[in-house]
C-alpha cells in the first residue's frame, strides 16, 4: 500500500501544511504503508500550455518534459494521494494548482455524466483514492468554501480544513499546545485508520477539527506577532 502527498506550499518543509502531513504519513506508516510527501516548490512543473497532445498525438502524455511525468507515474502507483496546501487567495497555491492542470494526461477528452448532472473526463487508468488537506491563516470556515465545492465532485476519502494554521508554528499557550498534540494524535489515528480501514472514523474527523484556539485568543496573538515583525524589519 502506498500513500503519496503532494505539498503545493512554497514554504515546503517548513510549512504548517507539512506539519499536518506528517503526522498522518506516520500514521499510515504505522499502519504498514509505504510513504511519501513530495515538496511541490522544490521541482520544475511548468504550467499546462492547453494544447491536448496528451488527448491526441501522444495519449496520456505530456508534450512538456519537466518533473511532472514522474509525479504521473508516483500518482498511479499510490493507493492514496493527497493533495495539501495552504489557503491562498481562499483556494490552493497556484504551485498546486499547476500540478492539478497538469493532471490532464491521467483523463480521456471523452466526457460521462453523473447522476446529479455534473461531468467529467474518463480515468485513463484506475484512478487512486484521494484526500485533501488545506491550512488556512484566518480563523472561521469560510475560507474552506471553495475546497468543500471542489471535492463535492471528488469523492474523496477525507478533507481536512485547519484554520488559524499559524499556531501550529509556535504558540507559547501550554492549553493550545495540549490542544496541537491532541490534534497531531487524531492526525496519526487518521492514517492509521486510512490504511487498515480505508475510510475514517467520524470520531477521528470530529477531533481533527476541533478547536485549537479561540477567534479572539487568536487574532490578539497574531496581530502583536506581527507589530513585533514590523518593529524588527522583516522575519
Ligand atoms: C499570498 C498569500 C495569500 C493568502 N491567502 C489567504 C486566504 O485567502 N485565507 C487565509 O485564511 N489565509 C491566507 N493566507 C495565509 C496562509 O494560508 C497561512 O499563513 C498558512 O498557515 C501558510 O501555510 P504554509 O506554512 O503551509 O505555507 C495567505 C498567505 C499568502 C502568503
Amino acid at each position: 500500500m502506498k500513500v503519496t502527498v503532494f505539498n503545493g506550499s512554497p514554504r515546503g518543509r517548513k510549512s504548517n501544511t507539512h506539519r499536518i502531513v506528517d503526522p498522518l504519513l506516520e500514521g499510515a506508516r504505522q499502519a504498514g504503508a509505504q510513504t511519501e510527501e513530495i515538496f511541490l516548490a522544490e521541482h520544475n512543473i511548468n504550467h499546462c500550455c492547453g494544447c491536448f497532445s496528451c488527448w491526441t498525438k501522444t495519449p496520456g502524455k505530456c508534450v512538456i518534459h519537466d518533473d511532472m511525468s514522474d509525479f504521473i507515474d508516483l500518482f498511479f502507483e499510490s493507493d492514496y494521494v493527497g493533495m495539501a496546501t495552504p489557503v491562498y487567495g481562499l483556494f490552493m497555491t497556484s504551485i498546486l494548482k499547476k500540478f492539478n492542470e497538469r493532471l490532464l494526461p491521467t483523463a480521456t477528452p471523452h466526457i460521462h455524466k453523473n447522476e446529479d448532472g455534473s461531468c467529467y473526463h474518463e480515468e485513463r487508468m484506475h484512478y487512486p483514492r484521494f484526500f485533501m488537506i488545506a491550512n488556512a491563516g484566518f480563523p472561521g470556515e469560510h475560507n474552506f468554501d471553495l475546497f468543500k465545492t471542489y471535492m463535492a465532485l471528488q469523492n474523496p476519502i477525507l478533507e481536512i480544513y485547519r484554520n488559524c494554521g499559524g499556531v501550529l508554528e509556535d504558540w507559547p499557550e501550554e492549553s493550545v499546545k495540549k490542544r496541537i498534540n491532541k490534534f497531531y494524535d487524531a492526525l496519526r489515528e487518521a492514517g492509521r485508520e486510512m490504511v487498515t480501514k480505508g475510510q475514517v472514523s467520524e470520531t477521528i474527523i470530529k477531533s481533527i477539527h476541533a478547536e485549537l484556539i479561540s477567534d479572539e485568543e487568536f487574532m490578539a496573538g497574531a496581530n502583536q506577532y506581527w507589530d513585533e515583525e514590523i518593529t524588527k524589519g522583516g522575519l
